[in-house]
């Protein structure tokens, strides 16, 4: 009787301390506030403990105050750091999970605003043929329905997508019989056009992701992911890479490689003029004998593109700076909104950074429990997470978060 009293108690001290920094309108069973104000989180009484492997309210700690502050959290679909995700995600957002699949890997997230379909695949093992995927899945947003499909000829192992000129722009890890690419697929006939295969010759390790830019012109990240878990035969010729290739002529550069470290998720200002890029060097995917895993590398880097002497953008980076190490885990999809926010995937939460700052700006959340939020895709306000555990669908988010062309 008397600890469930003091518990009682305590519930509602912190109801008190945390509740009232949410502004009026925001419901407070769906958002929380985390602060250093609150005297419990700057000096945390008793015991705690948590690797960076684990969100931060999954932490190990001994003081029941401390533990029901983790309990609201992990209970709630937006944890906000900052005043400004209030004003972004705005008080009638609300988080709902559309379908569950297993715990594995979902990404290359792509919303085809044209027929109201979400594209997007499961990755490596323990799925398909020993981690092999030559399929791909649809879900139609309007019925819910989820169906897998194949391109003509079938696609290998898809990692990344972009939709954009009325074309899925894809890039792949290679295969059992291929070595990596990027490619096209018309999303009414399904028809796959490969675009680029080969460096001068030389095999690609296995794509990650890629971004656009409004020209069309290609941003690759080569990685150690797909080639680390074995899904081609291949050796991997070089450290992991950021390609440039003009659309036009697909003339190919490399902007930067990271080693130690992997490239992951990759994505541009609105003005495309900074390049924002994951390193998830940390991961198990990225690792075989011989490959580096010092410090464990979990950052988000930015980097400006030079200028020509005539003011043109040219394919070199100047002026990296490191925007963020994740506050838990690793940024694995990363996309930038219609104004500029960072969203960052991975772990528990898709996260909203500011650019410019680098401050984290609060979190949604999926559940926790196992629930890895992998990549998005915006719709107009609107987003849908895939990851670990299925599709989630983000609404009535304040901010437009589509970009302004496709
Ligand atoms: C803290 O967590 C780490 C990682 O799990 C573990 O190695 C360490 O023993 C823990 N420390 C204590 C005091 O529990
Ligand atoms: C948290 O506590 C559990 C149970 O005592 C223990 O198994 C686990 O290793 C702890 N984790 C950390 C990070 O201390
Ligand atoms: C899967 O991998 C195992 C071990 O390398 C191999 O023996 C088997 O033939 C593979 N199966 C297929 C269908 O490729
Ligand atoms: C791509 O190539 C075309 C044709 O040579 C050229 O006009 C354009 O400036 C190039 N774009 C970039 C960003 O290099
Ligand atoms: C968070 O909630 C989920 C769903 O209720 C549960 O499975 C998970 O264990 C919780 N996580 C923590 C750290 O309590």
């Amino acid at each position: 009787m008397f600890s469930k009293h003091v518990l009682y108690f305590s519930l509602a001290r912190l109801a008190l301390g945390q509740l009232d920094a949410i502004p009026t309108g925001f419901d407070t069973d769906r958002w929380a506030w985390w602060s250093n104000e609150d005297p419990l989180l700057a000096v945390i009484p008793g015991q705690f403990n948590r690797t960076l492997w684990d969100t931060s309210s999954a932490a190990n700690v001994s003081d029941e105050r401390v533990q029901a502050i983790n309990d609201h959290v992990n209970q709630s679909s937006f944890v906000a750091y900052d005043e400004r995700f209030f004003d972004i995600i705005g008080p009638k957002a609300t988080v709902e999970q559309l379908q569950v699949l297993p715990f594995q890997v979902h990404e290359a997230s792509c919303y085809i605003p044209e027929t109201g379909q979400l594209f997007f695949i499961e990755w490596g093992p323990p799925g398909g043929v020993n981690g092999s995927h030559d399929w791909q899945y649809l879900l139609d947003v309007k019925t819910n329905d989820l169906t897998r499909i194949q391109t003509n000829p079938p696609t290998w192992n898809v990692h990344g997508c972009v939709y954009q000129n009325g074309k899925l722009h894809v890039v792949t890890d290679g295969g059992p019989d291929e070595t990596p690419y990027l490619a096209t697929i018309d999303p009414y006939t399904l028809e796959r056009k490969t675009i680029l295969n080969n460096y001068f010759e030389q095999p690609f390790i296995s794509f990650n992701d890629l971004e656009l830019d409004r020209e069309g012109n290609y941003y690759l990240t080569d990685s150690y992911s797909g080639w680390g878990r074995s899904l081609h035969p291949y050796a991997a010729p070089t450290s992991p890479t950021v390609y440039f290739v003009n659309g036009t002529t697909l003339r190919i550069k490399p902007l930067t490689f990271l080693y130690p470290g992997n490239a992951n998720g990759i994505t541009l200002s609105p003005d495309g003029k900074t390049l924002y890029l994951a390193d998830t060097g940390a991961s198990d995917s990225s690792q075989k004998p011989g490959v580096r895993r010092d410090n464990y590398p979990r950052d988000l880097w930015a980097w400006d593109f030079a200028t020509s002497s005539n003011g043109e953008k040219l394919p070199l980076l100047t002026n990296q700076r490191l925007i963020s190490r994740a506050i838990q885990y690793f940024y694995d999809g990363i996309r930038v909104s219609r104004n500029g926010w960072l969203f960052g995937a991975g772990g528990e939460t898709v996260d909203v950074l500011d650019p410019e700052s680098g401050w984290t700006l609060g979190s949604i959340r999926v559940g926790g429990g196992g629930n890895d939020p992998v990549n998005i895709a915006f719709g107009k306000h609107e987003m849908r997470i895939i990851g670990k555990g299925g599709v989630w669908h983000v609404k009535n988010i304040r901010e437009r978060l589509d970009k302004r062309w496709t």
